[in-house]
C-alpha cells in the first residue's frame, strides 16, 4: 500500500504530487510550484479523488502562504478547479484560519485516519465470501491514503469475509481499471475488471452481493454524487435486491446542500469520450438516497432517514 507522502506531500518550494494519468504504466511525480499550477493538476486530474483533491489544495495553500502569496487569489484558483468534490471547498475553508504546512499535514492524516475508522464500520456489514462491485477508484490514491471504498474492501479482505471485487472499468477515464485494480492487485485481494455495461449481467447470475462506492458530495437529504455510471448501480442493485452501500468521510457531507439537485455537476471535455464525434461528458451522476442501503462515514453506519442520521455526530 503506498504511504500518503507518495500520494501528496508539500516540500520545500513545491506539492509533489504522484502523477494518476499515468498509472499503472508509470509511476511518475510531478512537482507543482505555485497555487496555480497545483490547481490545474487538480483540473486535469494528476490528483483526484474527492479528499485527495481536498488535502492538494490544502497543501497549496500553505505553499502559497510561504511564498508570499495572495491566500484569496490562491483560495480562487484552486476551488474553481472542480466544482462537485466539495471536500474541496471543505479543506480551502479550513486553511483560512490557519494556511501553515502543520495544519495542512493535520488535514492530510485526518483524513486517512477517517478512512481507517470508516473502512471498520463498512467491514462490519458484510458476511463472509461477500463478493462486492466497486466503481471508480475510492482507493488511497483518491484519498491520500488508504481510501473509502477500497479502504473497506482492504480491511473486510484482513478479516477474511472478502472473497471477491469485480471493477467496473470505469469510463471514459478508466480509474477502475487502471487505479482501483493497481490497488488490489497490491493488496493481494482477488478481482477482475469488468466493462461498466456488465454489471446487470454478473447480478443476475447471482455473483454479486453488494455495491460498494464512495462519493464526492452527499446532500443533507443523502442523495450522493459520485463518478458517471453510479446511479446506474444503484439502479441495478435495487432490481437485484442487492446492498449499495456509499462509504466517504464527514468531510463529504454537505449539510448545506439540500438534495442532488443542488449538488454541482462538472462536465469535462467531451473528447475524454470521443475525439472524433460529438460528445457529452458528464463526470459525476447523483444517487437518490432512496436507492443507498446505508452511507458509511468515520462516525458510523447512516440509515435512511438520512437528513436525521448525517446531522448526528455519531451514529451506531
Ligand atoms: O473524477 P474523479 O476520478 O475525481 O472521481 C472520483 C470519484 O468519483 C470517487 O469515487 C470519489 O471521489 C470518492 S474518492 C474516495
Amino acid at each position: 500500500m503506498l504511504e500518503p507522502e507518495q500520494i501528496v506531500r508539500l516540500e520545500a518550494g513545491a506539492v509533489v504530487l504522484l502523477d494518476q494519468r499515468r498509472l499503472p504504466e508509470a509511476v511518475e511525480e510531478m512537482r507543482c510550484t505555485d497555487a496555480t499550477a497545483v490547481a490545474e493538476a487538480i483540473r486535469s486530474m494528476v490528483v483526484r479523488g474527492a479528499p485527495a483533491i481536498g488535502v492538494t489544495a490544502a497543501y497549496a495553500i500553505a505553499l502559497a502562504a510561504e511564498r508570499g502569496d495572495d491566500l484569496d487569489d490562491a483560495d480562487a484558483v484552486l476551488r474553481a478547479s472542480r466544482p462537485t468534490a466539495v471536500n474541496l471547498a471543505w479543506a480551502l475553508d479550513e486553511m483560512r484560519s490557519d494556511p501553515s504546512p502543520e495544519h495542512a499535514r493535520r488535514i492530510h492524516m485526518d483524513e486517512v485516519e477517517r478512512c481507517r475508522r470508516m473502512a471498520q464500520h463498512t467491514a462490519d456489514l458484510l458476511d463472509s465470501g461477500t463478493r462486492v462491485l466497486t466503481h471508480c477508484n475510492a482507493g488511497g490514491l483518491a484519498t491520500g491514503g488508504y481510501g473509502s471504498a477500497v479502504g473497506a474492501l482492504l480491511a473486510a479482505f484482513e478479516r477474511g469475509v472478502l472473497a471477491h471485487v469485480w471493477v467496473d472499468e470505469t469510463r471514459p477515464l478508466l480509474q477502475g481499471a487502471r487505479l482501483t485494480a493497481w490497488e488490489l492487485e497490491a493488496a493481494s485481494i482477488p478481482h477482475a475488471v469488468i466493462a461498466d455495461s456488465a454489471a446487470a449481467s454478473l447480478m443476475a447470475a447471482g455473483k454479486v452481493d453488494c455495491v460498494i462506492t464512495g462519493a464526492d458530495r452527499i446532500a443533507a437529504n443523502g442523495d450522493a454524487a459520485n463518478k458517471i455510471g453510479t446511479y446506474s448501480l444503484a439502479v441495478l442493485a435495487r432490481h437485484h435486491d442487492l446492498p449499495l452501500y456509499v462509504v466517504a468521510p464527514s468531510t463529504t457531507v454537505d449539510l448545506d446542500t439540500p438534495d442532488g439537485p443542488a449538488i454541482p455537476i462538472e462536465h469535462r471535455d467531451p473528447a475524454e469520450v470521443t475525439a472524433r464525434f460529438p460528445a457529452l461528458n458528464p463526470a459525476f451522476d447523483v444517487t437518490p438516497a432512496e436507492l443507498i442501503a446505508a452511507i458509511v462515514t468515520e462516525r458510523g453506519v447512516h440509515r435512511a432517514p438520512y437528513a436525521e442520521s448525517l446531522a448526528t455526530a455519531e451514529v451506531a
